[in-house]
């Protein structure tokens, strides 16, 4: 039988830490890898110095296998000049509501994903994920050349397919409930909302490669279910974010742990994303599909979501979180590890 993804990655448990803009950090990652598991940095919002900086902070701290994450995107996104300056006229009031000066759009909307992808190769972790798009044969044979596994994010059966035609070593499927941006691809995300043990199944069934579980697991009797549904590892976002290595912000670790409902929204960064409800989502729900697409939007409302960070504001932030947010534990991460791998054990007694 074939060696399965955590002996491939010499791992203890088939528990991987999503990447996690905004969230994950090389201490959250450090931890959860030095615990058996593979902790991931998330590249997909840093310079490429950032990410080779990140890289090197995780290797100061663990010396097991780890990931990297990065959005597949365009070097330089286009964007609609006519929704911008709408978006801008929305934001404005909520600027000034903040004591922040008038919106404006900035220079650049995003890291060039070319020279972020250079520096991934560079820091030459075991496995690269990408969200948000595919990669070209290109890519793929360079990451390969580097001996850096590849896997692809799937919210539908053709995001996999399209995934496993283009040689990734393994695909991650997101379900509905996953905390974060939707990493759909292919068709409208609205139409890529299965739940997760549905959509493993689906591409456990169809898929030459080996299956990652990704949406809604808390614990480890949640591994064991999408095991059972196919997936030979599991990738948990928002049961870390609770963690002290993680970098979320204070309002943001308070609405955590209130836990209320999440919602999916477009209006932080112009792409579906699953958070916990609040007043700017509710206020500018109405416009949501005028605003710009991903990334313009994300760069327009970055001022704001900064400014409530550091004021407290947890109704102007965009607090990242899935379904399973009520279940989310309070832990450092290396006893949360420890914690999933018994309940996952005992999940097969
Ligand atoms: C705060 C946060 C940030 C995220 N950022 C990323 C990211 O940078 N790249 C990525 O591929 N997925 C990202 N995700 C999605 C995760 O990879 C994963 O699909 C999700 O966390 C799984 O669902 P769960 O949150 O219910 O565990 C993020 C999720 C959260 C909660």
């Amino acid at each position: 039988m074939a060696a399965t993804l955590t002996q491939r990655l010499q791992l203890k448990l088939p528990l991987w830490q999503a990447p996690m803009a905004g969230a994950a950090t090389p201490r959250l990652a450090a931890a959860v890898s030095n615990a058996g598991g593979l902790g991931f940095l998330a590249g997909g919002m840093l310079s490429p110095e950032a990410l080779l900086g990140e890289a090197a902070a995780l290797r100061a701290l663990s010396e097991r296998p780890f990931g990297i994450n990065l959005f597949v995107q365009p070097d330089e996104p286009e964007h609609d000049e006519a929704r911008l300056a709408r978006a801008l006229e929305r934001l404005a009031p909520l600027h000034a509501e903040l004591g922040l000066p008038p919106p404006v759009a900035p220079a650049r909307f995003c890291e060039p994903f070319s020279r972020q992808l250079e520096a991934l190769i560079e820091a030459r972790p075991q496995v690269a994920s990408f969200t948000f798009g595919i990669l070209d044969a290109r890519q793929l044979s360079a990451l390969r050349k580097a001996g850096i596994a590849v896997v692809g994010t799937a919210t539908n059966l053709g995001e996999g397919l399209a995934w496993a035609e283009l040689g990734a070593d393994a695909v991650c499927a997101q379900g509905r409930e996953a905390g974060g941006h939707r990493g759909t691809f292919l068709g409208p995300a609205e139409q890529s909302l299965r739940p997760m043990l549905s959509l493993v199944y689906e591409l456990a069934q169809n898929l030459p490669l080996p299956v990652i579980a990704a949406g809604g697991i808390m614990n480890g009797r949640d591994m064991a279910a999408a095991m059972r549904h196919g997936a030979q590892a599991c990738q948990l976002g928002t049961a870390f974010l609770r963690c002290p290595e993680s970098a979320v912000s204070p309002a943001w670790r308070q609405g955590l742990a209130a836990a209320g409902g999440t919602r999916l929204t477009r209006a932080f960064s112009g792409r579906l994303a699953r958070g916990l409800e609040n007043d700017y989502m509710r206020r500018m729900a109405a416009w949501e599909a005028d605003l710009p697409d991903y990334p313009a939007m994300n760069a327009l409302s970055a001022p704001l979501r900064a400014a409530a960070a550091q004021a407290g504001r947890g109704e102007y932030l965009s607090m990242w979180a899935g379904e399973g947010v009520a279940a989310a534990r309070e832990l450092p991460a290396a006893e949360l590890a420890a914690r999933l791998h018994e309940e996952w054990l005992a999940a097969y007694r």
